[in-house]
């Protein structure tokens, strides 16, 4: 049995017009037609309906569907209840996760990764709240419940919000619900149900043939002595509605037999594919990776005495590697200091100066000043502020006879952007820090793009060149 479930949301921002009674035995109806199918039922409402139908006596429940949206697997918030229907247990205090939820198609992605087989029938707030687009935006099919015109009205919001995301609707349709039989208009409209149908095609809806009448036997099965409530399929066997339940399962068990692939099927294929393309894509960064410190020589990736401390990039993309923490604050500090003067590392001016670059990341670029070749130091922090900026008379560049850290400087410009070149475009090194313990997370989609921002950032700081 595939792990990918098959969703069928029940959404209307009417209340009151069946969405709960509809969920909860649609799912009754399912497991009993399709004894091998698992069927699991859950709301985002906070009523309890599901709760007080579904609970086995004695059963102590374990998470609820907050757990489910806070990233808990679908799988381990099951709970087998009555009629052979899973439930996932209701909760209270879903209105101050919805801040929390991460975006509309958060539950799209659970399904999909949920491991949570056979169909899945969700009950909803009546609004259009997070859950609520998650909930639709998750689902093979959407039954919207309408049982007059206020109700079909408000349909239109569903639509709309499907048109702004450019969502297919076909997985959205309108059902009749607690419609009057009694109810007989004369002319074209015979009935309540014939009169919404016309509406609702009119307007450009689709809508099922099959509706649920109202029926006051149905409506009875939650007001009883036992505080229960009780399903349609046990204890409104000889009403209409029993028999319209049966239409309508078995118009989605068609459904589903005609499914190609299901929503958390494709969701799912496509978490797979962007897993793939993530892995090449940090494979290839890692290849590109050089060896060796660009300062020190030494190798730069698990080298226990020299750990590397910043990860370096030229503007072009080039070449790239790790730089030993070490070999680069020793640079920098001899770099910020005026020429000529030294810093033993215990001096609390050195650990001061370390302390304010420790974050920063820093952009190194030759220019040509005249006939002299220099080097424009920049630093940013992380958020992006320009914190140094100067230039740094650079001969050794050039190749003649410089003093030693100019040298150094000027080394670590050749053996990554090359001497070739000098002033032109994106000729520029970005040195970045990174966790010694895990340095080449920073080719990791995020970090990375994390990354490319601030590079990015950088070179806007760079844009006005400075002037002497
Ligand atoms: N087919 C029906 N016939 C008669 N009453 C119904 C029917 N379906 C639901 N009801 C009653 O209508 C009320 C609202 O139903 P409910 O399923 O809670 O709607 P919603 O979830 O949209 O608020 C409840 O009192 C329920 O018993
Ligand atoms: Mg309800």
């Amino acid at each position: 049995m595939s792990q990918h479930p098959y969703v069928i949301t029940i959404s209307s921002e009417k209340g009151g017009v069946g969405k709960t009674t509809l969920a909860t035995n649609l799912a009754i109806f399912l497991k009993a037609m399709r004894e091998d199918l698992s069927v699991t039922v859950f709301s985002f409402d906070n009523h309890f309906t599901v709760d007080k139908m579904f609970a086995l006596p004695g059963q102590h429940p374990h998470g609820t569907v907050a757990e489910l949206l806070s990233g808990t697997p679908g799988r381990d918030l099951l709970h087998t209840g009555q009629y052979g229907v899973n439930y996932i247990p209701s909760s209270n205090v879903l209105s101050e996760l919805r801040s929390s939820v991460q975006g509309p198609m958060f539950l799209a992605r659970l399904m999909a990764t949920s491991c949570i087989p056979g169909i899945i029938v969700i009950d909803t707030r009546p609004e259009l709240d997070i859950l609520t687009q998650n909930a639709l935006y998750a689902a093979d099919q959407v039954l919207i419940p309408v049982k007059d015109m206020a109700s079909l009205e408000n349909c239109r919001n569903i639509f709309t919000l499907f048109d702004s995301r450019g969502l297919d609707k076909k997985s959205l349709a309108l059902i009749p619900c607690l419609v009057d039989s009694r109810v007989k208009f004369d002319g074209m409209f015979r009935d309540q149900r014939t009169l919404l149908k016309a509406f609702a095609i009119n307007r450009g809806y689709r809508c099922l043939d099959t509706y649920i009448a109202k029926s006051p036997k149905v409506d009875s099965l939650n007001t009883n002595p036992d505080g229960r409530i009780f399903p349609i399929l046990t204890h409104a066997r000889g009403t209409d509605v029993f028999g319209q339940f049966v239409q309508l399962t078995r118009l989605m068990l068609a459904a589903l037999r005609g499914l190609k692939e299901s929503r958390a099927q494709q969701f799912s294929a496509w978490l797979n594919a962007e897993d793939e393309r993530r892995n090449a894509a940090f494979a290839s960064r890692r290849a590109a990776v050089k060896a060796h410190c660009p300062i020190c020589g030494s190798p730069s990736l698990d080298n226990v005495n020299h750990p590397p401390g910043l990860y370096y990039e030229t503007g072009d993309g080039g070449s790239r590697g790790f730089i030993n923490g070490d070999c680069f604050s020793d640079l920098i500090t001899a770099l910020l200091l005026p020429s000529g003067s030294s810093l033993s590392p215990s001096d609390p001016l050195s650990t001061l100066l370390l302390d304010a670059t420790a974050a920063a990341t820093f952009l190194i670029r030759p220019v040509q000043n005249g006939a002299a070749a220099q080097m424009e130091l920049m630093a940013i922090d992380p958020g992006g502020k320009q914190i140094i900026r100067q230039r740094i008379a650079c001969y050794g560049y050039e190749g003649s006879i410089t003093n030693r850290r100019e040298a150094r400087l000027a080394h670590l410009v050749n053996v990554t952007i090359g001497a070739q070149g000098l002033g032109q475009e994106g000729s520029f090194l970005i040195v970045h820090p990174v966790n010694p313990r895990a340095p080449e997370s920073i080719l990791q989609e995020e970090s990375y793009r994390s990354f490319r921002k601030l590079r990015q950032r950088c070179m806007e700081h760079l844009a006005p060149a400075v002037t002497q």
